[in-house]
């Protein structure tokens, strides 16, 4: 868990956040044990920038991977940074419901690991479509 901690660090550091200031860092390992980091990307056109997650599972598919294996992420200082809403979804797309997700301070050090079920219950994902 550790390494997936430091990569999500080390992405925070890319994140481009000038508007809301809260800069966001996730890394997220794939079924190949490779990890994937990824920052929130804000513009001025405020709508539409996008989270952190999303770079991550970019990476993540753009490297050829097709499962999300453990999830990092950590905002701003000691307070919880759990994915929001929409990338609980987009997670759900390519991870199943008992994949972790260690939300860390800033430092890096864990405040609670969730799986996605919890963050997102009785989820609609992909099998829904087959
Ligand atoms: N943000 C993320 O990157 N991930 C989340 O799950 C929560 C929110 C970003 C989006 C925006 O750039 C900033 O945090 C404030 O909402």
């Amino acid at each position: 868990m550790q390494d997936l901690i430091k990569a999500a660090m080390v992405a925070r550091k890319k994140s481009h956040a000038p508007y809301s200031k809260f800069y966001v860092g996730a890394a997220m390992r794939d079924e190949q044990g490779r990890i994937h980091g990824g920052a929130n990307m804000e513009n001025a056109a405020y709508p539409q920038g996008w989270c952190a997650e999303c770079s991550a599972i970019s990476h993540l598919v753009m490297a050829g991977g097709t499962q999300i294996k453990e999830v990092a992420v950590l905002g701003n200082g000691d307070a919880l940074c759990t994915p929001c809403g929409g990338c609980r979804q987009k997670i759900r797309e390519f991870a199943k419901g008992d994949v972790k997700i260690h939300c860390c301070t800033e430092a890096g050090d864990l405040i609670q690991t969730f799986t996605l079920e919890q963050l997102l219950p009785a989820s609609f994902g992909p099998e829904n479509l087959q």
